[in-house]
Protein backbone atom coordinates (compact mmCIF):
# COMPACT_ATOMS: atom_id res chain seq x y z
CA UNK A 1 0.00 0.00 0.00
CA UNK A 2 1.52 3.38 -0.83
CA UNK A 3 1.97 6.48 1.67
CA UNK A 4 0.12 8.53 -0.91
CA UNK A 5 -3.55 9.24 -1.83
CA UNK A 6 -2.60 8.71 -5.65
CA UNK A 7 -5.95 9.03 -7.89
CA UNK A 8 -6.30 5.58 -10.17
CA UNK A 9 -7.13 8.31 -13.41
CA UNK A 10 -5.19 10.54 -14.47
CA UNK A 11 -6.60 13.71 -13.95
CA UNK A 12 -6.57 16.71 -16.57
CA UNK A 13 -4.02 19.23 -16.07
CA UNK A 14 -4.06 22.31 -18.37
CA UNK A 15 -2.42 25.80 -19.45
CA UNK A 16 -2.18 28.14 -22.07
CA UNK A 17 -0.39 25.61 -24.21
CA UNK A 18 -1.16 22.14 -23.43
CA UNK A 19 -3.49 19.39 -21.96
CA UNK A 20 -2.38 16.50 -20.34
CA UNK A 21 -5.10 13.56 -20.16
CA UNK A 22 -5.34 9.86 -20.24
CA UNK A 23 -3.87 8.25 -23.49
CA UNK A 24 -6.34 7.18 -25.89
CA UNK A 25 -6.22 5.01 -28.98
CA UNK A 26 -6.40 8.13 -31.17
CA UNK A 27 -2.99 8.66 -29.94
CA UNK A 28 -1.85 5.51 -31.12
CA UNK A 29 -0.46 6.79 -34.38
CA UNK A 30 1.36 9.84 -33.10
CA UNK A 31 2.72 8.06 -30.85
CA UNK A 32 4.24 5.26 -32.83
CA UNK A 33 5.79 7.87 -34.69
CA UNK A 34 7.22 9.74 -31.55
CA UNK A 35 8.52 6.23 -30.17
CA UNK A 36 10.19 5.26 -33.49
CA UNK A 37 12.09 8.44 -34.27
CA UNK A 38 15.59 8.22 -34.03
CA UNK A 39 15.98 11.07 -31.33
CA UNK A 40 13.43 8.98 -29.27
CA UNK A 41 15.12 5.55 -29.51
CA UNK A 42 18.53 6.86 -28.69
CA UNK A 43 17.82 8.82 -25.47
CA UNK A 44 15.03 6.47 -23.71
CA UNK A 45 14.05 3.02 -23.46
CA UNK A 46 11.21 2.70 -26.08
CA UNK A 47 11.21 -0.91 -27.51
CA UNK A 48 12.76 -1.05 -31.08
CA UNK A 49 11.24 -1.53 -33.86
CA UNK A 50 8.09 0.16 -32.02
CA UNK A 51 4.64 -0.72 -33.63
CA UNK A 52 0.86 0.03 -33.62
CA UNK A 53 0.60 -3.28 -31.32
CA UNK A 54 3.45 -2.04 -28.88
CA UNK A 55 1.56 1.76 -28.71
CA UNK A 56 -1.90 -0.14 -28.56
CA UNK A 57 -0.68 -2.13 -25.25
CA UNK A 58 1.09 0.85 -23.98
CA UNK A 59 -2.33 2.35 -24.04
CA UNK A 60 -4.77 -0.09 -23.02
CA UNK A 61 -2.40 -2.04 -20.53
CA UNK A 62 0.07 -0.88 -19.24
CA UNK A 63 -0.62 3.03 -18.29
CA UNK A 64 -3.90 2.06 -16.97
CA UNK A 65 -2.41 -0.87 -14.37
CA UNK A 66 0.27 1.21 -13.66
CA UNK A 67 -2.22 3.83 -12.41
CA UNK A 68 -4.04 1.03 -10.71
CA UNK A 69 -0.82 0.07 -8.98
CA UNK A 70 0.36 3.30 -8.32
CA UNK A 71 3.46 2.53 -9.80
CA UNK A 72 3.70 5.19 -12.58
CA UNK A 73 1.47 7.93 -13.87
CA UNK A 74 1.23 8.54 -17.52
CA UNK A 75 -0.25 11.02 -19.17
CA UNK A 76 -0.68 12.13 -22.66
CA UNK A 77 0.24 15.47 -24.04
CA UNK A 78 -1.92 17.64 -26.48
CA UNK A 79 -2.25 21.00 -27.63
CA UNK A 80 -5.13 22.42 -27.93
CA UNK A 81 -6.51 20.93 -31.35
CA UNK A 82 -6.18 17.90 -29.49
CA UNK A 83 -2.63 16.73 -31.42
CA UNK A 84 -0.92 14.38 -29.53
CA UNK A 85 2.09 16.28 -29.00
CA UNK A 86 4.09 13.82 -26.63
CA UNK A 87 3.78 11.52 -23.06
CA UNK A 88 4.83 12.57 -19.65
CA UNK A 89 5.29 10.58 -16.60
CA UNK A 90 6.02 10.13 -12.63
CA UNK A 91 7.49 6.90 -13.04
CA UNK A 92 9.46 4.65 -10.51
CA UNK A 93 6.84 6.20 -7.73
CA UNK A 94 7.98 5.06 -4.20
CA UNK A 95 7.00 6.57 -1.20
CA UNK A 96 7.42 10.34 -1.73
CA UNK A 97 9.26 10.49 -4.78
CA UNK A 98 9.21 9.98 -8.59
CA UNK A 99 11.18 10.22 -11.70
CA UNK A 100 9.98 12.33 -14.85
CA UNK A 101 9.75 10.79 -17.69
CA UNK A 102 8.84 12.28 -21.39
CA UNK A 103 8.93 11.90 -24.51
CA UNK A 104 7.65 14.12 -27.30
CA UNK A 105 7.36 14.12 -30.79
CA UNK A 106 9.89 16.40 -33.23
CA UNK A 107 7.23 18.22 -34.68
CA UNK A 108 7.02 19.60 -30.53
CA UNK A 109 10.09 20.23 -29.89
CA UNK A 110 11.70 23.56 -29.36
CA UNK A 111 7.90 24.37 -29.27
CA UNK A 112 7.74 25.23 -25.34
CA UNK A 113 5.31 22.23 -24.60
CA UNK A 114 7.97 20.01 -22.78
CA UNK A 115 8.31 22.65 -20.12
CA UNK A 116 4.90 23.63 -20.04
CA UNK A 117 4.05 20.15 -19.17
CA UNK A 118 6.70 19.80 -17.38
CA UNK A 119 5.74 22.46 -14.90
CA UNK A 120 1.85 20.99 -14.75
CA UNK A 121 3.30 17.89 -13.76
CA UNK A 122 5.74 19.75 -10.98
CA UNK A 123 2.85 21.57 -9.62
CA UNK A 124 0.45 18.49 -9.19
CA UNK A 125 2.96 15.92 -8.14
CA UNK A 126 4.51 18.46 -5.31
CA UNK A 127 1.15 20.53 -4.43
CA UNK A 128 -1.68 18.13 -5.33
CA UNK A 129 0.05 14.14 -4.43
CA UNK A 130 2.45 15.47 -1.67
CA UNK A 131 5.54 14.19 -3.17
CA UNK A 132 8.42 15.62 -1.79
CA UNK A 133 11.39 14.60 -3.90
CA UNK A 134 11.46 14.63 -7.87
CA UNK A 135 14.57 12.87 -9.85
CA UNK A 136 15.57 13.40 -13.52
CA UNK A 137 17.73 10.75 -15.32
CA UNK A 138 19.30 11.43 -18.68
CA UNK A 139 21.49 9.48 -20.75
CA UNK A 140 24.87 10.85 -21.03
CA UNK A 141 24.85 13.66 -23.96
CA UNK A 142 21.10 14.21 -23.80
CA UNK A 143 21.59 18.24 -23.48
CA UNK A 144 18.27 18.81 -24.46
CA UNK A 145 16.51 16.50 -21.80
CA UNK A 146 19.30 18.47 -18.91
CA UNK A 147 18.47 21.58 -20.52
CA UNK A 148 14.75 21.10 -19.58
CA UNK A 149 15.55 19.70 -16.57
CA UNK A 150 17.48 23.12 -15.43
CA UNK A 151 14.83 25.09 -16.99
CA UNK A 152 11.97 23.88 -14.57
CA UNK A 153 14.81 23.94 -11.28
CA UNK A 154 16.26 20.90 -10.55
CA UNK A 155 19.39 20.96 -9.05
CA UNK A 156 22.83 20.55 -11.01
CA UNK A 157 22.93 17.18 -12.26
CA UNK A 158 25.42 14.38 -10.63
CA UNK A 159 27.28 12.08 -13.39
CA UNK A 160 26.62 8.28 -12.57
CA UNK A 161 28.84 5.83 -14.21
CA UNK A 162 26.57 2.85 -15.91
CA UNK A 163 23.94 3.74 -13.97
CA UNK A 164 20.92 3.27 -16.62
CA UNK A 165 19.90 -0.13 -18.83
CA UNK A 166 19.00 0.41 -22.19
CA UNK A 167 18.53 -2.78 -24.33
CA UNK A 168 20.53 -4.89 -22.74
CA UNK A 169 23.81 -2.13 -22.47
CA UNK A 170 24.40 -0.01 -19.32
CA UNK A 171 24.89 3.98 -20.25
CA UNK A 172 26.78 6.77 -18.09
CA UNK A 173 23.59 9.19 -16.99
CA UNK A 174 23.10 12.44 -15.25
CA UNK A 175 20.96 12.28 -12.35
CA UNK A 176 19.39 15.57 -11.22
CA UNK A 177 16.77 16.40 -8.14
CA UNK A 178 13.73 18.43 -7.24
CA UNK A 179 12.88 19.14 -4.00
CA UNK A 180 9.13 20.79 -3.29
CA UNK A 181 10.45 23.16 -1.23
CA UNK A 182 12.80 24.20 -4.10
CA UNK A 183 12.45 27.38 -6.62
CA UNK A 184 10.98 26.03 -9.74
CA UNK A 185 12.81 27.58 -12.14
CA UNK A 186 16.67 28.22 -13.07
CA UNK A 187 18.35 29.86 -10.55
CA UNK A 188 21.94 29.27 -11.74
CA UNK A 189 23.03 30.06 -14.99
CA UNK A 190 23.14 27.15 -18.17
CA UNK A 191 25.78 24.96 -18.58
CA UNK A 192 26.27 21.43 -20.35
CA UNK A 193 27.74 19.27 -17.41
CA UNK A 194 31.23 17.60 -17.96
CA UNK A 195 31.98 14.60 -16.06
CA UNK A 196 35.68 15.60 -15.62
C1 LIG B 1 13.90 16.04 -23.96
C2 LIG B 1 12.83 16.79 -24.76
C3 LIG B 1 11.44 16.56 -24.14
C4 LIG B 1 13.18 18.30 -24.66
O1 LIG B 1 12.28 18.99 -25.46
P1 LIG B 1 12.39 20.60 -25.62
O2 LIG B 1 12.46 21.22 -24.27
O3 LIG B 1 11.31 20.99 -26.55
O4 LIG B 1 13.82 20.87 -26.19
P2 LIG B 1 14.47 20.51 -27.59
O5 LIG B 1 14.41 19.08 -27.88
O6 LIG B 1 13.96 21.45 -28.61
O7 LIG B 1 15.97 20.84 -27.18
C5 LIG B 1 16.48 22.07 -27.49
C6 LIG B 1 17.23 22.72 -26.35
O8 LIG B 1 18.30 21.90 -25.92
C7 LIG B 1 19.52 22.52 -26.29
N1 LIG B 1 20.39 21.50 -26.83
C8 LIG B 1 20.07 20.48 -27.65
N2 LIG B 1 21.17 19.79 -27.97
C9 LIG B 1 22.19 20.39 -27.34
C10 LIG B 1 23.60 20.15 -27.30
N3 LIG B 1 24.17 19.13 -27.96
N4 LIG B 1 24.34 20.97 -26.56
C11 LIG B 1 23.81 22.00 -25.87
N5 LIG B 1 22.48 22.27 -25.88
C12 LIG B 1 21.71 21.49 -26.61
C13 LIG B 1 19.17 23.52 -27.37
O9 LIG B 1 20.07 24.62 -27.39
C14 LIG B 1 17.77 23.97 -26.97
O10 LIG B 1 17.81 24.98 -25.98
P3 LIG B 1 16.66 26.11 -25.95
O11 LIG B 1 15.36 25.39 -25.74
O12 LIG B 1 17.03 26.96 -24.79
O13 LIG B 1 16.70 26.82 -27.26
C15 LIG B 1 12.80 16.39 -26.24
O14 LIG B 1 14.02 16.72 -26.83
C16 LIG B 1 12.53 14.91 -26.45
O15 LIG B 1 11.40 14.46 -26.30
N6 LIG B 1 13.58 14.15 -26.83
C17 LIG B 1 13.45 12.72 -27.10
C18 LIG B 1 13.19 11.89 -25.86
C19 LIG B 1 14.06 12.26 -24.69
O16 LIG B 1 15.23 12.54 -24.81
N7 LIG B 1 13.43 12.22 -23.51
C20 LIG B 1 14.09 12.53 -22.27
C21 LIG B 1 14.68 11.32 -21.68
S1 LIG B 1 15.54 11.73 -20.16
Amino acid sequence: MNALQLPTEPPTLSDEKVTLAALSEADVDQLVLNCTDPTAVKWTTVPTPYTEQDARGYILEYVPKAWQEGSALNWAVHDHDGQLLGTIELARVRASAADIGLNFGPHARGTGAAVAACRLLIDYAFDELGLTHLHWIAFDGNWASVKLSWKVGFQEPVFIPGFLEQRGELWDCWHATLLASSPRTAERDWRVPTSS
